[in-house]
């Protein structure tokens, strides 16, 4: 390894990180089957890989993983908040580059993601397509190289779809974040609980009797409303789609429009993808002391910069918990400053889960590599036959059996001539 190219707070932390990856390693069992097979069967071997992903011990899992299979492997952080540092530091000890300081101002964030990019990657792994989007506008001399991509979260995917769309896709991209045994699981278990979790590792606070006020009912609002409710709150789905609104008031939420919730809330938890979902209107409807958190992508679903203009006064209250105080003296505490909470002040999802979500991305690089030259330059799924390979494995490793079709069932449900 080159010392130029990993930039990590302190390697001193090497130890503690090694521990922690350690631990997560023990709940990804289906990852350790994939890992061993890369061992033996090295189907990365000299492939350059870049990834820009939250460097959280079960990433660490991922790349060491990719590693085993042979990938000459740079990381860079996905988000300036989520690093952890110690394994940062283990991933340099493991000889995997790692660019990534937790609390990184925006500079040092895109000269992290220039340094992954100085790989020459021939896969490209994002969360939230910062790689991918920076290869196409600041570093376009590397899209020849690149065989392929894969996205890990929905806004990730939904920037890709919008660049297909225009045309701008260069090189083909795999939205690893809609198979099933990601999104069904990683987005609604994962970031219900861990989002919980980051709140309130933030604030102690009790969820119990709460108003909780849950905007967007996709696969993560589904998860947080579901926990939420768990925990004994009042939870208040607000959503723009009808069947989704729909859907949240036959499960027993309350819907209604922001506005009215902002009233009543006492803790605003954004998990939509979309920007200024909380916007000045609600800031000068909430109730003094209302707590907000983001759990979604980006830092632009509450609208900070109104909310930094309406205060008369902003103090950090403690560790993730800024106070801002508006003009008439009411007092809205802003959690993690927006980023995703849950690994902003927790430690993102749990391991179990994101064994799914990373078994996809280790295979879907495989896949990426023995296809080269064959995917069309667009959005694909992640194959069906990896999907349910990645379903069949964590199960066997749950010890949880299940059924087969008998060739007469298989028979019947491909035919359409037998009816009552
Ligand atoms: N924190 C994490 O670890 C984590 C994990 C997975 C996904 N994510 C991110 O969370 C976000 C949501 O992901 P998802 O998979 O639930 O997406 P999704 O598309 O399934 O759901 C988003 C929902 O938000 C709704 N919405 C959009 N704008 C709205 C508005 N102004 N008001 C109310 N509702 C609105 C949409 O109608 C949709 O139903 C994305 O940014 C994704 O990348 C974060």
């Amino acid at each position: 390894m080159t010392p130029q190219n990993f930039d990590v707070k302190d390697l001193t932390l090497a130890g503690v990180g090694r521990e922690r990856i350690d631990w997560a390693y023990r709940e990804m069992p289906v990852l350790k089957l994939i890992r061993a097979r890369f061992a033996k069967e090295k189907p990365l071997r000299g492939v350059r890989i870049s990834g820009c992903l939250h460097i959280t011990t079960e990433t660490a899992n991922l790349g060491l993983t990719l590693q085993a299979g042979g990938a000459e492997l740079v990381l860079c952080a996905s988000n300036p908040l989520s690093t952890q540092d110690d394994v940062a530091a283990a991933l340099v000890e493991f000889a995997i580059p790692t660019n990534a300081i937790k609390g990184e101002d925006d500079a040092t964030y895109y000269r992290h993601i220039m340094t992954a990019l100085d790989n020459k990657p021939q896969v490209t792994i994002d969360d939230g397509a910062d790689l991918v989007s920076t290869v196409h506008t600041r570093r376009t001399d590397l899209i020849p190289n690149v065989l392929g991509g894969a996205e890990e979260t929905t806004t990730g995917v939904i920037r890709l779809r919008a660049m297909a769309a225009k045309g701008d896709l260069k090189y083909p991209m795999i939205a690893v974040n809609d198979a099933d045994t990601k999104h069904l699981f990683d987005n609604r278990y994962g970031t219900g609980q861990s989002t919980i979790d980051g709140i309130i590792r933030a604030t102690n606070i009790l969820f119990a009797g709460k108003n909780v006020v849950v905007c967007g009912y996709g696969w993560t609002g589904r998860g947080v409303s579901l926990r939420a409710r768990g925990m004994g709150a009042h939870v208040i789905v607000i959503e723009t789609i009808p069947v989704r609104a729909l859907e949240a008031v036959m499960e027993g939420y309350t819907v209604m429009p922001l506005l009215e919730a902002a009233k009543i809330g006492d803790i605003f938890i954004t998990v939509t993808g979309d920007k200024n979902v909380i916007d000045r209107h609600h800031f000068e409807a909430m109730k003094d002391g209302a707590i907000m958190a983001n759990s979604g992508h980006f830092n632009s679903e509450i609208n900070i910069p109104a909310l930094e203009e309406m205060s008369t006064g902003k103090r950090r209250f403690r560790d993730y918990v800024d106070e801002y105080t508006l003009a008439d003296g009411r007092r809205l505490f802003l959690l993690g400053e927006g980023r995703l909470i849950n690994l902003a002040a927790a430690e993102g999802h749990p391991a179990s889960v994101m064994d799914m979500s990373f078994a996809n991305q280790a295979l879907v690089a495989e896949y990426i590599v023995k296809n080269q030259g064959k995917l069309d330059v667009k959005v694909h799924d992640v194959p069906q036959e990896i999907d349910t390979e990645v379903a069949r494995l964590k199960l066997q490793a749950m010890g949880v059996r299940i059924d087969t079709l008998t060739p007469e069932q298989q028979k019947y449900l491909s035919s359409w001539e037998e009816g009552t």
